[in-house]
C-alpha cells in the first residue's frame, strides 16, 4: 500500500513578512499546495494522500482541497508537528492507526512547496522504495560544495562529481523509517535536518532517483519569482 505525504506543516518563517505560511500562498490561479496535491491525486496508485498541515491551519487546508480539488476520501488533512521530523512520525501515526505498519506500507514524502514535481519521479520513487525500502531525489551539484566547520575558512572541498542535492520526494518503508528513528538518541533526532539522513545515520542504503533542476523548493520570496515563471512554461506546454 503506498501513500504520499504532503509535508506543509511549516511556518514558511524565510518567506518574510506573511502570516500566511508559503504554502497556501497564490500561484497563479491556486494556492502553492494545490498544485502539489494535484500532482499526486492523479496517480491511482496511492491509496491516500495525507496532507500535513500546520494545527491552526487544518480546517483552513481542508476547505481548501475541497474547493480546489473537490470532494474525496482519497486525500486526508492531518496535523503536522514542531518539526520537520515530528511531521513526518505524525503521518506514519496515522497510517499505524488506520492501516497498520508493516513491511508492505510505503510512504512517498514530498515538500508541499515544491509544486514542478513530475510524474516521472513520483514514478520512479514508488519504483525504487519498493525494490530498494528508500531513496531519495536528487541533481547532480552544479556549483563546488565548499565545507567550512567555523564559517570562516574552508575546512574542505568534496569532489564535485560525487556531489547531489537533495530534493524531495523522500520515500521509504513506513514500518522501518519508524523503527529506525525511534531507536535514535534525542541528540541524534534534533541533528538530523533531513529524513534520509535516519537511514544513512544507521547505515541503511537510500537509492538515488533523478530529479529536475525545475522541481524547487519555494523558500524565499525570489522562489515564488521563479515558480511564477516556471508555472507560465509549465501552461505553455
Ligand atoms: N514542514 C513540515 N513540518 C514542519 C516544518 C516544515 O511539514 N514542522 C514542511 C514545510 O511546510 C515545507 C517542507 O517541510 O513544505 C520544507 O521545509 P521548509 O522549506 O524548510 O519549510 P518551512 O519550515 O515552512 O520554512 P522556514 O524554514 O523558512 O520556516
Amino acid at each position: 500500500m503506498i501513500f504520499a505525504v504532503i509535508m506543509a506543516g511549516g511556518s514558511g518563517s524565510r518567506m518574510g513578512n506573511s502570516e500566511t505560511p508559503k504554502q497556501f500562498m497564490m500561484l497563479g490561479t491556486k494556492p502553492i499546495i494545490v498544485h502539489t496535491v494535484e500532482k499526486f491525486f492523479v496517480n491511482s496508485k496511492f491509496e491516500k494522500i495525507i496532507v500535513m498541515s500546520p494545527k491552526t491551519w487544518v480546517s483552513h487546508t481542508k476547505n481548501m482541497i475541497e474547493k480546489n480539488i473537490g470532494k474525496t476520501d482519497r486525500i486526508v488533512v492531518v496535523e503536522g508537528g514542531s518539526t520537520r521530523n515530528e511531521t513526518l512520525m505524525n503521518s506514519l501515526k496515522y497510517i499505524e492507526e488506520n492501516y497498520g505498519l508493516d513491511d508492505e506500507k510505503y510512504v512517498i514524502t514530498h515538500d508541499a512547496v515544491r509544486p514542478f514535481i513530475t510524474h516521472r519521479i513520483i514514478e520512479e520513487n514508488i519504483e525504487a522504495v519498493q525494490l530498494y525500502g528508500a531513496c531519495d531525489t536528487v541533481v547532480p551539484a552544479t556549483d563546488t560544495i565548499v565545507e567550512s566547520k567555523d564559517g570562516a575558512v574552508i575546512s574542505n572541498i568534496p569532489k564535485r562529481p560525487e556531489m547531489y542535492q537533495g530534493q524531495t520526494p523522500q520515500s521509504f518503508k513506513a514500518k522501518k523509517l519508524k523503527d529506525i528513528y525511534e531507536s535514535l538518541t534525542e541528540k541524534e533526532k534534533d541533528e538530523l535536518t533531513d529524513a534520509c539522513g535516519i537511514f544513512v545515520k544507521k547505515n541503511e542504503p537510500v537509492r538515488l532517483v533523478r530529479g529536475e533542476v525545475f522541481n524547487i523548493k519555494i523558500t524565499y520570496p525570489y522562489d515564488l519569482k521563479v515558480a511564477k515563471a516556471l508555472l507560465e512554461e509549465e501552461t505553455d506546454d
